[in-house]
Protein backbone atom coordinates (compact mmCIF):
# COMPACT_ATOMS: atom_id res chain seq x y z
CA UNK A 1 0.00 0.00 0.00
CA UNK A 2 1.17 3.65 -0.78
CA UNK A 3 0.14 6.33 1.41
CA UNK A 4 0.08 9.57 0.00
CA UNK A 5 -0.60 12.58 1.98
CA UNK A 6 -2.62 15.19 0.50
CA UNK A 7 -3.01 18.77 0.69
CA UNK A 8 -5.03 21.19 -1.59
CA UNK A 9 -4.48 24.01 0.17
CA UNK A 10 -8.20 24.20 0.34
CA UNK A 11 -9.77 22.60 3.18
CA UNK A 12 -9.07 19.25 1.59
CA UNK A 13 -12.06 19.81 -0.27
CA UNK A 14 -10.80 17.30 -2.70
CA UNK A 15 -9.30 14.71 -1.59
CA UNK A 16 -12.08 12.14 -2.10
CA UNK A 17 -12.42 13.23 -5.39
CA UNK A 18 -8.60 12.73 -5.67
CA UNK A 19 -8.74 9.66 -4.13
CA UNK A 20 -11.56 7.93 -6.15
CA UNK A 21 -9.41 8.75 -9.34
CA UNK A 22 -6.13 7.02 -8.00
CA UNK A 23 -8.11 4.30 -6.99
CA UNK A 24 -9.25 3.69 -11.15
CA UNK A 25 -5.82 3.38 -11.53
CA UNK A 26 -4.00 1.97 -8.59
CA UNK A 27 -5.71 -0.09 -5.53
CA UNK A 28 -2.88 0.51 -3.79
CA UNK A 29 -3.06 3.46 -2.86
CA UNK A 30 -4.35 5.25 -0.05
CA UNK A 31 -5.03 8.89 0.89
CA UNK A 32 -4.18 10.92 4.22
CA UNK A 33 -4.74 14.28 5.18
CA UNK A 34 -1.26 15.93 5.00
CA UNK A 35 -1.65 17.74 8.53
CA UNK A 36 -2.90 14.07 10.08
CA UNK A 37 -0.45 12.40 12.14
CA UNK A 38 -0.88 8.90 9.77
CA UNK A 39 0.59 11.46 7.22
CA UNK A 40 3.99 10.84 8.90
CA UNK A 41 3.87 7.23 7.58
CA UNK A 42 3.72 8.65 3.89
CA UNK A 43 6.12 8.13 1.10
CA UNK A 44 4.77 10.23 -1.14
CA UNK A 45 3.27 13.88 -0.78
CA UNK A 46 0.99 15.78 -3.25
CA UNK A 47 0.31 19.19 -2.51
CA UNK A 48 -0.50 22.70 -3.36
CA UNK A 49 0.43 25.25 -0.49
CA UNK A 50 1.36 22.83 2.29
CA UNK A 51 1.91 24.19 6.13
CA UNK A 52 5.40 25.30 6.32
CA UNK A 53 7.41 22.98 8.18
CA UNK A 54 4.92 20.09 7.72
CA UNK A 55 7.01 18.24 4.53
CA UNK A 56 10.16 17.89 6.52
CA UNK A 57 8.55 15.86 9.10
CA UNK A 58 7.46 13.11 6.65
CA UNK A 59 10.43 11.18 7.47
CA UNK A 60 9.47 8.18 4.72
CA UNK A 61 9.04 10.23 1.98
CA UNK A 62 10.44 9.52 -1.35
CA UNK A 63 8.49 11.88 -3.95
CA UNK A 64 6.67 15.63 -3.41
CA UNK A 65 4.21 15.72 -6.20
CA UNK A 66 2.25 19.12 -6.56
CA UNK A 67 -0.67 19.50 -7.31
CA UNK A 68 0.02 21.96 -9.71
CA UNK A 69 2.08 23.05 -12.49
CA UNK A 70 3.41 26.07 -10.69
CA UNK A 71 6.06 25.01 -7.84
CA UNK A 72 6.71 28.25 -7.00
CA UNK A 73 4.69 27.62 -3.85
CA UNK A 74 6.73 24.50 -2.47
CA UNK A 75 9.71 27.18 -1.77
CA UNK A 76 7.73 29.00 0.14
CA UNK A 77 8.89 26.45 2.82
CA UNK A 78 12.85 27.15 4.36
CA UNK A 79 12.20 23.60 5.17
CA UNK A 80 11.43 21.76 2.19
CA UNK A 81 13.37 18.54 2.06
CA UNK A 82 15.09 19.66 -1.40
CA UNK A 83 17.26 15.86 -1.15
CA UNK A 84 13.42 14.45 -2.19
CA UNK A 85 12.47 14.28 -5.70
CA UNK A 86 9.94 17.09 -6.87
CA UNK A 87 7.50 16.49 -9.60
CA UNK A 88 5.07 19.38 -11.30
CA UNK A 89 2.25 18.27 -13.21
CA UNK A 90 2.67 18.88 -17.01
CA UNK A 91 -1.00 18.40 -19.25
CA UNK A 92 -2.02 18.83 -22.34
CA UNK A 93 -5.59 19.53 -21.12
CA UNK A 94 -4.95 22.58 -18.54
CA UNK A 95 -2.32 24.22 -21.31
CA UNK A 96 -5.49 24.17 -23.88
CA UNK A 97 -7.94 25.55 -20.91
CA UNK A 98 -5.08 28.30 -20.87
CA UNK A 99 -4.95 28.83 -23.74
CA UNK A 100 -8.45 29.09 -24.22
CA UNK A 101 -8.59 31.68 -21.03
CA UNK A 102 -6.00 33.95 -22.93
CA UNK A 103 -8.03 33.90 -25.96
CA UNK A 104 -10.82 34.52 -24.77
CA UNK A 105 -9.45 38.04 -22.65
CA UNK A 106 -7.48 39.14 -25.27
CA UNK A 107 -10.43 38.66 -28.59
CA UNK A 108 -12.74 40.28 -25.79
CA UNK A 109 -10.62 43.19 -25.33
CA UNK A 110 -9.56 43.55 -29.09
CA UNK A 111 -12.88 43.29 -30.25
CA UNK A 112 -14.46 45.83 -27.13
CA UNK A 113 -15.84 43.41 -25.19
CA UNK A 114 -16.24 45.75 -21.95
CA UNK A 115 -17.39 48.89 -24.54
CA UNK A 116 -20.06 46.75 -25.57
CA UNK A 117 -21.23 45.44 -22.49
CA UNK A 118 -21.28 49.07 -20.86
CA UNK A 119 -23.57 50.33 -24.09
CA UNK A 120 -26.16 47.09 -24.03
CA UNK A 121 -26.56 48.13 -19.76
CA UNK A 122 -27.70 51.97 -21.54
CA UNK A 123 -29.97 50.43 -24.25
CA UNK A 124 -26.88 52.61 -26.76
CA UNK A 125 -27.04 50.75 -29.99
CA UNK A 126 -23.12 52.73 -31.21
CA UNK A 127 -20.42 51.36 -32.36
CA UNK A 128 -16.68 51.58 -32.38
CA UNK A 129 -14.30 51.16 -34.94
CA UNK A 130 -13.04 48.13 -35.65
CA UNK A 131 -9.20 47.17 -34.59
CA UNK A 132 -6.70 46.20 -37.22
CA UNK A 133 -5.62 43.05 -35.61
CA UNK A 134 -4.11 41.20 -38.30
CA UNK A 135 -0.60 40.55 -37.58
CA UNK A 136 -1.02 42.28 -34.46
CA UNK A 137 1.96 42.18 -32.83
CA UNK A 138 2.21 40.07 -29.50
CA UNK A 139 5.29 38.58 -26.79
CA UNK A 140 4.57 35.60 -24.70
CA UNK A 141 7.30 35.59 -21.91
CA UNK A 142 7.64 31.31 -21.09
CA UNK A 143 7.13 28.82 -24.20
CA UNK A 144 7.05 25.73 -22.01
CA UNK A 145 4.32 23.53 -21.40
CA UNK A 146 1.63 26.28 -21.53
CA UNK A 147 2.95 29.36 -23.34
CA UNK A 148 4.48 27.14 -26.08
CA UNK A 149 0.58 26.11 -26.90
CA UNK A 150 -0.70 29.52 -26.16
CA UNK A 151 2.12 31.12 -29.07
CA UNK A 152 1.07 28.52 -31.32
CA UNK A 153 -2.68 29.35 -30.74
CA UNK A 154 -2.23 33.13 -31.29
CA UNK A 155 0.19 32.35 -34.21
CA UNK A 156 -2.98 30.06 -35.83
CA UNK A 157 -5.07 33.11 -35.50
CA UNK A 158 -3.03 34.86 -37.19
CA UNK A 159 -1.32 37.31 -34.45
CA UNK A 160 2.70 38.26 -35.14
CA UNK A 161 3.68 36.20 -31.90
CA UNK A 162 7.39 36.28 -30.46
CA UNK A 163 7.92 33.98 -27.46
CA UNK A 164 10.78 34.71 -25.02
CA UNK A 165 12.05 32.05 -22.74
CA UNK A 166 15.95 31.36 -20.93
CA UNK A 167 16.35 29.06 -24.08
CA UNK A 168 15.15 28.72 -27.34
CA UNK A 169 13.25 25.68 -28.33
CA UNK A 170 14.15 24.66 -32.13
CA UNK A 171 11.55 22.34 -32.32
CA UNK A 172 8.73 25.40 -31.61
CA UNK A 173 7.59 26.94 -34.77
CA UNK A 174 7.35 30.49 -33.54
CA UNK A 175 9.51 33.63 -33.42
CA UNK A 176 12.00 33.29 -30.17
CA UNK A 177 13.79 35.67 -28.21
CA UNK A 178 15.74 35.05 -24.97
CA UNK A 179 18.17 37.45 -22.93
CA UNK A 180 17.23 40.87 -20.72
CA UNK A 181 18.13 42.82 -24.25
CA UNK A 182 15.58 40.87 -25.98
CA UNK A 183 13.27 41.41 -23.17
CA UNK A 184 13.52 45.12 -23.35
CA UNK A 185 13.19 45.10 -27.14
CA UNK A 186 9.60 42.99 -26.70
CA UNK A 187 8.22 45.24 -24.36
CA UNK A 188 8.67 48.08 -26.61
CA UNK A 189 7.79 46.49 -30.10
CA UNK A 190 4.44 44.45 -28.95
CA UNK A 191 1.07 45.66 -28.52
CA UNK A 192 -0.02 42.90 -26.37
CA UNK A 193 1.98 41.28 -23.64
CA UNK A 194 1.25 37.88 -22.17
CA UNK A 195 3.28 36.39 -19.18
CA UNK A 196 3.10 32.74 -18.49
CA UNK A 197 6.25 32.82 -16.87
CA UNK A 198 7.41 30.54 -13.91
CA UNK A 199 7.97 31.99 -10.64
CA UNK A 200 11.53 32.21 -9.45
CA UNK A 201 14.10 34.30 -8.26
CA UNK A 202 15.15 35.42 -11.68
CA UNK A 203 11.31 36.24 -13.28
CA UNK A 204 10.27 37.80 -9.59
CA UNK A 205 8.94 41.47 -10.53
CA UNK A 206 10.48 41.39 -14.22
CA UNK A 207 7.30 43.93 -15.05
CA UNK A 208 8.59 46.87 -13.30
CA UNK A 209 6.71 50.47 -13.25
CA UNK A 210 9.75 51.11 -15.78
CA UNK A 211 8.73 48.15 -18.09
CA UNK A 212 5.11 48.76 -17.80
CA UNK A 213 6.03 52.39 -18.81
CA UNK A 214 8.13 51.42 -21.84
CA UNK A 215 5.39 49.55 -23.56
CA UNK A 216 3.85 51.06 -26.40
CA UNK A 217 1.13 53.62 -25.30
CA UNK A 218 -2.51 51.56 -25.42
CA UNK A 219 -0.64 48.19 -24.72
CA UNK A 220 -2.48 45.02 -23.20
CA UNK A 221 -1.32 42.99 -20.63
CA UNK A 222 -2.53 39.78 -19.60
CA UNK A 223 -1.00 37.80 -16.56
CA UNK A 224 -1.33 33.60 -16.17
CA UNK A 225 1.83 33.81 -14.62
CA UNK A 226 2.65 34.63 -11.09
CA UNK A 227 1.18 37.82 -9.07
CA UNK A 228 4.82 38.33 -7.69
CA UNK A 229 6.07 38.38 -11.46
CA UNK A 230 4.80 42.27 -11.62
CA UNK A 231 4.39 45.49 -9.46
CA UNK A 232 0.92 45.50 -9.12
CA UNK A 233 1.41 49.29 -7.91
CA UNK A 234 2.96 50.05 -11.14
CA UNK A 235 0.28 48.13 -13.14
CA UNK A 236 -2.50 50.15 -11.67
CA UNK A 237 -0.44 53.45 -11.91
CA UNK A 238 0.20 52.13 -16.12
CA UNK A 239 -3.47 51.73 -16.81
CA UNK A 240 -4.95 54.78 -14.28
CA UNK A 241 -2.75 56.85 -16.47
CA UNK A 242 -4.01 55.86 -19.53
CA UNK A 243 -0.51 54.16 -20.73
CA UNK A 244 -2.00 50.92 -20.85
CA UNK A 245 -5.14 50.28 -22.67
CA UNK A 246 -5.87 47.78 -19.48
CA UNK A 247 -4.82 44.20 -18.02
CA UNK A 248 -6.89 40.65 -17.84
CA UNK A 249 -4.98 38.70 -14.54
CA UNK A 250 -5.81 35.76 -13.41
CA UNK A 251 -2.85 36.18 -10.55
CA UNK A 252 -2.40 38.13 -8.02
CA UNK A 253 0.43 38.83 -5.08
CA UNK A 254 -2.04 37.74 -2.24
CA UNK A 255 -4.61 35.03 -3.08
CA UNK A 256 -8.01 35.93 -2.49
CA UNK A 257 -7.19 39.43 -3.52
CA UNK A 258 -8.19 41.12 -0.38
CA UNK A 259 -11.43 43.60 -1.08
CA UNK A 260 -9.70 46.42 -0.08
CA UNK A 261 -7.46 46.46 -3.13
CA UNK A 262 -7.10 49.07 -5.34
CA UNK A 263 -7.12 46.58 -8.63
CA UNK A 264 -11.22 46.41 -7.96
CA UNK A 265 -11.82 49.90 -8.28
CA UNK A 266 -10.12 49.87 -12.06
CA UNK A 267 -12.49 48.88 -14.20
CA UNK A 268 -9.81 48.26 -16.81
CA UNK A 269 -7.74 45.38 -15.10
CA UNK A 270 -10.40 42.27 -15.43
CA UNK A 271 -9.79 39.85 -12.43
CA UNK A 272 -10.65 36.14 -12.70
CA UNK A 273 -9.70 34.03 -9.46
CA UNK A 274 -7.13 31.67 -10.44
CA UNK A 275 -8.94 30.03 -12.77
CA UNK A 276 -7.38 30.15 -15.97
CA UNK A 277 -6.35 26.56 -15.79
CA UNK A 278 -7.40 24.41 -12.75
CA UNK A 279 -5.84 20.97 -12.38
CA UNK A 280 -8.03 18.81 -13.28
CA UNK A 281 -8.05 15.02 -11.02
CA UNK A 282 -8.85 13.00 -14.46
CA UNK A 283 -6.54 14.08 -16.25
CA UNK A 284 -3.68 13.88 -14.37
CA UNK A 285 -3.85 10.97 -12.61
CA UNK A 286 -2.10 9.07 -14.54
CA UNK A 287 1.09 10.79 -14.27
CA UNK A 288 0.82 11.17 -10.72
CA UNK A 289 0.15 7.22 -11.15
CA UNK A 290 3.21 6.81 -13.31
CA UNK A 291 5.50 8.69 -11.04
CA UNK A 292 4.88 7.10 -7.89
CA UNK A 293 5.86 3.68 -9.79
CA UNK A 294 8.54 5.39 -11.11
CA UNK A 295 9.97 6.41 -7.86
CA UNK A 296 9.33 3.27 -5.77
CA UNK A 297 11.28 1.36 -8.65
CA UNK A 298 13.87 2.88 -8.25
CA UNK A 299 13.56 4.92 -11.56
CA UNK A 300 13.57 8.78 -12.01
CA UNK A 301 10.00 9.60 -13.08
CA UNK A 302 9.14 12.31 -15.72
CA UNK A 303 8.93 16.13 -15.05
CA UNK A 304 11.60 16.31 -12.30
CA UNK A 305 11.75 19.73 -10.82
CA UNK A 306 15.29 21.47 -10.79
CA UNK A 307 15.80 23.48 -7.61
CA UNK A 308 18.09 25.01 -8.63
CA UNK A 309 15.86 27.04 -11.36
CA UNK A 310 12.99 26.64 -9.15
CA UNK A 311 10.89 25.03 -12.21
C1 LIG B 1 -1.81 26.98 -11.38
O1 LIG B 1 -1.54 28.12 -11.20
C2 LIG B 1 -0.86 25.92 -11.51
O2 LIG B 1 0.33 26.16 -11.24
O3 LIG B 1 -1.25 24.82 -11.89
Amino acid sequence: MTLIAFHDGNGNSSLVVWQKCALKIDKNTSFVALTHKKAEQAEIALVWNSPKGRLAKLKQLKLIISLGQGVDHLWKDPSLPLSIPIVRLVDPYMSHALSQWVIAVLLDFLRDGPFYRLKREKREFCKLSQRETYQLKVAVYGIGAIGSVVANNLKNLNFSVTGWAQSKKPQLLFRQETGRAAFQSLVTSNLVHICLLPLTSSTKRLFTKDVFMKMPKGAYFINAGRGEQIDEGALLYAVGKGHLSGAALDVFCEEPLPDTHPFWNEKKISIWPHVAAQTNPETVIEQIIEAIQAVKSGCTPKNVVNPIQQY
